[in-house]
């Protein structure tokens, strides 16, 4: 939700931090701070809005060159996006510079417990109550990572939590619960943060904190242990990309770069996870066969574009396993008491790792004790973590607010489960799971051949940048790819956007087909799939009644031409997979729109990346 980096070393902290928050803009951009120790004094400049913001106050006003400092962009939760309540906080005592990350669920019983100590706070923020309650800590002589441990103790909720204390130049301590938080290893110098992408480029070794733990940094390298005090175990790992992949590399949104990643983002998704005979071959699934086996429902739980990657997945994993699958969104499901049994196998996807909704929902399938894997796309993140097993996209990061080659290496990697539980169960034969395999392993040239044919959407774009409303109808697998397609529009071009089964239309939507509305239209493929017709009726339908059509249909789709206002063409594949080559048009078409609008593309207003509250 927010994005907190702390460093301690030789380098100026100054632009060590506002670097590191530049990388982590994403995960908020309510309002971006940073704090500095000089000479005994934390020295704070914090602005609402952008880091652009921030470094306008630092141009006006710049802070000396420091070895030790702590930065924060904030996505809002409690207290309006404004100079008082952006992070960080320091104590009325100035003994402590805090950063937050999550929700201190409890902060209103421990701020008028402070306050019946005279505590007098600045702020509307749950945060404030860490930095007041660490800084009368410190002020009674705890040792500053005691005082950590005590004031965690006392927390409920979510929070990664970084302070520094003025008398201690060189040491920051930092902790997490339910929040993410990795350090950063480099030659005499040391980053706590959010997430690697803030430290990449400077060092790839990495420390992955868990649950409850406290890290207490100093020259001397780190020191972890749980709440308690106990020393408690890390994860040390190496980040397997380097600086450019959270670069722009010449494009103008982190979306589009990532719209074009598609291709080798699918690839790499499925590489080394089939035999050349085309077996599957997930060697990272840790759950023995014979509990497989015994699985009788699937459920997959997500949120926003991970859901509906799910979505996608549940007409193929029940077309090859036969067995139930159901889709839920993670904050529905963990509230109406799911029927979960030792049986249930529970498919979480979450491209972050982060989700906190998604997290709560494993939480509680495994009290149930339903065995769960995870779909995540970021290497040690708590979701995997507290999952019986992982199956990793590897997508690279994906920093654009709206989820693109994320969503594409989700239903990659659901596919490869799919694919994979039907070789343990028996459901298919080998053949037949070597021929889905190798046609889903033939997908990234074709993903190319779509980018390489979406100047049309450009255009498209242009012509509909006045529009205040466009529909997307699609069936089976293409109507998971209109909700899709709709909630690109949504988020970053504020569009309103539905999407809709095409079958549906006649029960209610279909009202809201006026003239000159535009309405994409996914198409089955033709004469392969039963629906094909019924979907061109569908176009008909609605063109009679004075909609735009935008049709995507596959090539040699002649069927399509009379009704469609403008085609697009996709390659032949089979049903199942056109969902990895009909989102991408629909993507590109949404980045256009938002970008001729004038709108921030890579952070839509109201948004962030990653959703680490409930
Ligand atoms: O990190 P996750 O995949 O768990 O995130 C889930 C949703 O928050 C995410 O897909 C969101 O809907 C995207 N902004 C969609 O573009």
């Amino acid at each position: 939700m927010c994005g907190i980096i702390g460093y301690l070393g030789p380098r100026p902290a100054r632009d060590v931090v506002v670097a590191g928050l530049r990388r982590m803009e994403y995960r908020g951009y309510d309002s971006a701070g940073l704090a500095v120790i000089d000479h005994g004094r934390i020295l704070v400049r914090k602005r609402a809005g952008k880091i652009a913001n921030l470094e306008s106050a630092l141009a006006a006003e710049p802070l000396p060159d420091t070895e030790i400092g702590i930065g924060h962009t904030r996505w809002a939760t409690h207290g309006v996006p404004s100079d008082v309540n952006a992070h960080p906080h320091v104590s009325g005592n100035g003994r402590i510079a805090l950063i937050h990350n999550g929700i201190i669920e409890n902060f209103a019983a421990l701020r008028t417990e402070l306050e019946a100590q005279d505590v007098v706070f600045s702020s509307q923020t749950d945060t404030e109550t860490a930095a007041q309650y660490l800084g009368l800590e410190v002020a009674r002589g705890t040792d500053l990572a005691d005082a950590m441990r005590a004031v965690c103790r006392r927390l409920e909720g979510a929070f990664t939590l970084v302070a520094i204390d003025p008398t201690q130049p060189d040491r920051l301590v930092a902790a997490r619960r339910n929040s993410p938080l990795v350090v950063g290893v480099g030659e005499g110098e040391f980053f706590v943060a959010s997430d690697v992408s803030a430290f990449i480029e400077f060092t790839r070794s990495a420390i992955e904190l868990g649950q409850d733990q406290v890290v207490d940094v100093t020259r001397d390298g780190v020191t972890v242990t749980d709440f308690q005090g106990q020393p408690a175990e890390t994860h040390p790992f190496e980040v397997t990309w380097d600086l450019s992949a959270a670069e722009k590399a010449g494009y103008d949104w982190f979306m589009r770069k990532e719209i074009f990643e598609q291709p080798k983002a699918v690839a790499d998704t499925l590489l080394g996870r089939f035999t050349p005979d085309g077996a599957l071959k997930l060697d990272e699934l840790h759950i023995p066969e014979d509990e497989l086996r015994r699985i009788d429902k699937i459920i997959i739980v997500a949120c926003g574009s991970a859901y509906y990657a799910g979505l996608v997945a549940k007409y193929a994993i029940e077309h090859w396993t036969r067995v139930a699958c159901e889709v839920e969104i993670a904050s529905e499901f963990r509230y109406r008491d799911p029927i979960i049994t030792r049986t249930t196998l529970v498919v979480t996807i979450s491209q972050s790792g982060e989700t906190a909704d998604t997290l709560m929902a494993i939480r509680h399938a495994r009290e149930q004790h339903a065995k769960v894997i995870a779909i995540c796309n970021t290497n040690g993140a708590t979701i995997p973590r507290e999952s019986d097993a992982v199956i990793y996209t590897y997508a690279g990061p994906e920093i654009g607010v709206a989820s693109t080659k994320g969503f594409l290496t989700q239903v990659a990697a659901c596919y490869l489960l799919g694919l994979y539980l039907a070789q343990v169960l028996g459901t298919k034969f080998g053949d037949e799971i070597a021929a889905v395999m190798h046609e889903l392993a033939a997908t990234p040239p074709l993903i190319q051949k779509v980018l390489d044919r979406l100047e049309p959407m450009r255009e498209l774009a242009r012509r509909l940048v006045d529009q205040r409303s466009v529909l997307f109808l699609g069936r089976h697998v293409g109507y998971p790819v209109a909700l899709e397609g709709a909630l690109k529009l949504k988020e970053i071009a504020y569009l309103h956007a539905e999407g809709f089964p095409a079958g549906e239309l006649k029960h209610g939507p279909i009202a809201l087909v006026e003239e000159g509305i535009p309405i994409f239209v996914i198409v089955p493929p033709q004469g392969r799939d039963q629906l094909h017709d019924k979907v061109v009726s569908n176009i008909q339908e609605v063109r009679a009644r004075g909609a735009y059509t935008i049709v995507l249909a596959e090539e040699d789709d002649t069927e399509v031409d009379p009704y469609a206002d403008i085609l697009f063409r996709l390659p032949r594949v089979s049903t199942l997979l056109q969902p990895l080559l009909a989102i991408v048009p629909l993507q590109f078409f949404a980045c256009e729109l938002a970008t001729l609008k004038g709108y921030d593309v890579d952070q839509p207003r109201n948004l962030a990346k990653s959703v680490t509250v409930e």
